[in-house]
């Protein structure tokens, strides 16, 4: 066999050779590697810095190495000197030394690409992992890695609902995932980051290779605790019966997940990046009869409609914090109280906890010392006796305090409960109430409902003999202080922000 130089002569030099050694090495790795993807199917966020980013930057090096040699080599010939590499290669495989030599050259050849394969496919199990996630890039993924280790969430992996399976948003994935570490690495994330997710796979090839719409019938008991601004701290827990029937294609009055039942359709049109403002909503039914419901206030126009981008809902129009729920002061400190990791008895500490939690602070330090004056302080000047007899009472209230704050604030990041609405209920964010009891209405006059049975029935409210309510067939909600019934528009979020905009 003879090799002949079929390239121009200046490829033929050795810092050429070293350098399509590597470009061949890598180019071969990225395939493998790809191919195991499209086999394993485990599509993955980080890993992909591996093939995408790290390995096509060996491959880069590889080809730079190549023009460099050659540039190097034209130049040598330019001054007369001549090639250094033979001019042709005979291979005599009929020859038991060559042929050996050739047969161990290809071995070792492909025991390194093996080599190289296992050990960036190694590499890429590690950027897989949860950890690598969510402190990759340390600061700014910290938000979302601290709500998700204490959400029901925290044994699913992020990809599993950030990408998904599947080659398509494999590949869509890497191009935004190398965009990302760019962004970290230069410091271009935004602050906070901003929500929602506009390129987010859409839920059925996500949350539902998990749950199961069909599957969704009956109810769910939910009892959350309230505490009232006042010096007992009055507790008024609410218990109630959340409808969360309505995903099996029956009756369609069932209950919540009506809005997903596969052939049941719900379209809108929001005017704001966070989706809160739904200005068009239209509903499709399984005969396929469209109803359109348009916000008679402030209709859009028509050039409006024109551009705006119509979103079919899921289960992320709903459960959009699934699992980075940062809480709100007011429901975090509800549930210490109710657990007893602040004791209930420490007067005004509802409010003074949620006024300490509702503050602007430059960083997390600054946040967990002024936290602790701030309470340490109240009870001096109000209560001085207290803070003697029980100094380790007020000690625990600020220590969980401060818990609170390390676990739902990120001032680094500039986020908190304010700009990430949850919209599953009405309390503290419009929630359903963007829609249902909006000034949304069909041409003849239909709203989307909002009688407060139709999504739960209050079971009890408030504790102790007076003022307790218990009744299997639902009451009336009445609200702990006397707002003039304005609670009975079910537009909580009016009044409800979940910090200390009420006391
Ligand atoms: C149960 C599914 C699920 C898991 C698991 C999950 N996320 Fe999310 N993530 C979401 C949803 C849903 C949103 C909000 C999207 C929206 O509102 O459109 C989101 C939003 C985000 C955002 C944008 C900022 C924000 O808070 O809205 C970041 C960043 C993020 N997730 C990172 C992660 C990281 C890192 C992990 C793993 C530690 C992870 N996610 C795990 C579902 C999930
Ligand atoms: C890998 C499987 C998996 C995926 C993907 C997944 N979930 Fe879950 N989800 C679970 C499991 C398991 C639980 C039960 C956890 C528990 O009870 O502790 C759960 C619980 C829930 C709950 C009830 C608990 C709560 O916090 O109220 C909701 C709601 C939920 N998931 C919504 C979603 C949504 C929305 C998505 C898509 C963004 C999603 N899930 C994606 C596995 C998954
Ligand atoms: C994007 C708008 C929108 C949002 C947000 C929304 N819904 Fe709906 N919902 C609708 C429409 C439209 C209907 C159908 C109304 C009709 O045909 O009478 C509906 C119907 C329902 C029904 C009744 C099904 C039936 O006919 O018995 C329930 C229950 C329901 N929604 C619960 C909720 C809950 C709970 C939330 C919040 C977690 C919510 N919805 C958020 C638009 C919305
Ligand atoms: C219209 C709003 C809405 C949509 C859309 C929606 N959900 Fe829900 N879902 C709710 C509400 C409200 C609850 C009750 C939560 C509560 O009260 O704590 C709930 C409860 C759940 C639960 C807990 C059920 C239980 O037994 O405790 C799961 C799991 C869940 N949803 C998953 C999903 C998935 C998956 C999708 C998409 C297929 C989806 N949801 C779509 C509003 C919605
Ligand atoms: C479109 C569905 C829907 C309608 C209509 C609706 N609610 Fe709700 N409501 C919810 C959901 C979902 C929750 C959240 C349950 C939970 O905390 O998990 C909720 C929670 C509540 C709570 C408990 C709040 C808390 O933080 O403890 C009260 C009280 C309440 N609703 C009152 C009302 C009243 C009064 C009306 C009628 C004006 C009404 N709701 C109409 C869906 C609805
Ligand atoms: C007109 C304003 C207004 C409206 C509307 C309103 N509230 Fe209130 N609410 C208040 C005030 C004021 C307080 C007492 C101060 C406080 O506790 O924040 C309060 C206190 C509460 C409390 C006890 C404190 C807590 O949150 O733990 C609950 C529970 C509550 N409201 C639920 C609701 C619900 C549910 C709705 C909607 C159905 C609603 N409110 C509508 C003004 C309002």
């Amino acid at each position: 066999m003879i090799f002949r130089r079929r390239l121009p002569d200046v490829f033929y030099n050795g810092l050429s050779a070293v350098g399509a050694l590597i470009a061949a090495l890598a180019a071969s790795a990225i395939f493998i590697l790809f191919l195991l993807d499209l086999v394993l199917g485990q599509s993955t966020l980080y890993q992909g810095l591996v093939t995408y980013l790290v390995i096509p930057g060996f491959l880069s090096l590889g080809l730079l190495l190549i023009l460099a040699g050659a540039w190097r080599e034209r130049r040598r010939h330019a001054r007369g000197e001549s090639s250094r590499f033979p001019k042709e290669i005979r291979l005599d495989l009929t020859n038991p030394a060559e042929r050996n030599a050739a047969l161990a050259g290809i071995f070792i050849g492909t025991l390194f690409l093996i080599g190289t394969s296992i050990g960036t496919y190694k590499a890429y199990q590690v950027t897989e992992s949860v950890k690598f996630c969510g402190t990759l890039c340390h600061q700014t993924m910290k938000p979302e890695y601290t709500a998700y280790q204490s959400s029901s969430h925290a044994r699913v992996a992020c990809v599993a609902c950030h990408i998904g399976p599947g080659a398509g948003w494999f590949v869509k994935s890497k191009i935004t995932g190398a965009y990302q570490v760019y962004a970290v690495l230069a410091n271009k994330v935004p602050r906070p980051i901003e929500t929602p997710i506009r390129n987010l796979r859409p839920a059925r090839e996500t949350c539902q290779e998990c749950h199961w719409p069909e599957k969704f019938f009956g109810a769910r008991r939910v009892v959350n605790a309230h505490y009232l601004p006042d010096e007992n701290n009055t507790a008024d827990p609410i218990s109630l019966l959340v409808n969360i029937g309505g995903g099996s294609a029956g009756e369609r009055s069932e209950g919540i997940h009506w809005h997903m039942i596969v052939a049941n359709k719900v379209e809108y049109i929001a005017r704001d990046r966070t989706r809160q403002d739904i200005a068009w909503v239209r509903t499709t039914d399984r005969a396929g009869k469209a109803t359109e419901y348009n916000n008679v206030d402030n209709p859009l126009s028509p050039e409006e409609k024109a551009k705006a981008e119509v979103r079919v809902m899921d289960c992320m129009d709903c459960h959009n914090r699934p699992s980075h729920n940062y809480r709100s002061p007011n429901k975090t400190v509800n549930d210490a109280l109710s657990l007893g990791r602040i004791s209930a008895s420490l007067p005004f500490i509802k409010r003074e906890a949620v006024k300490a939690l509702d503050q602007d602070y430059p960083d997390t330090p600054a946040a967990l010392a002024s936290i602790e004056k701030s309470l340490t302080d109240f009870y001096r000047t109000n209560y001085p006796d207290l803070l003697k007899t029980r100094p380790s009472d007020v000690a625990a209230a600020a220590a969980e305090v401060q818990r609170i704050y390390s676990h739902n604030f990120f001032p680094e990041m500039k986020v908190a409960w304010k700009g990430y609405p949850d919209n599953i209920g009405h309390e503290e964010f419009p929630g359903c109430f963007r829609c249902h009891g909006s000034s949304l209405a069909s041409s003849d006059g239909k709203t989307i409902a909002k009688d407060c049975r139709s999504c739960h029935i209050l079971l009890s409210q408030g504790t102790g003999k007076e003022g307790a309510f218990l009744s299997p067939a639902g009451f009336e909600f009445k609200h702990p202080v006397d707002v003039g019934g304005a609670e009975a528009s079910g537009q909580c979020a009016l009044c409800h922000k979940g910090g200390a905009e009420l006391y």
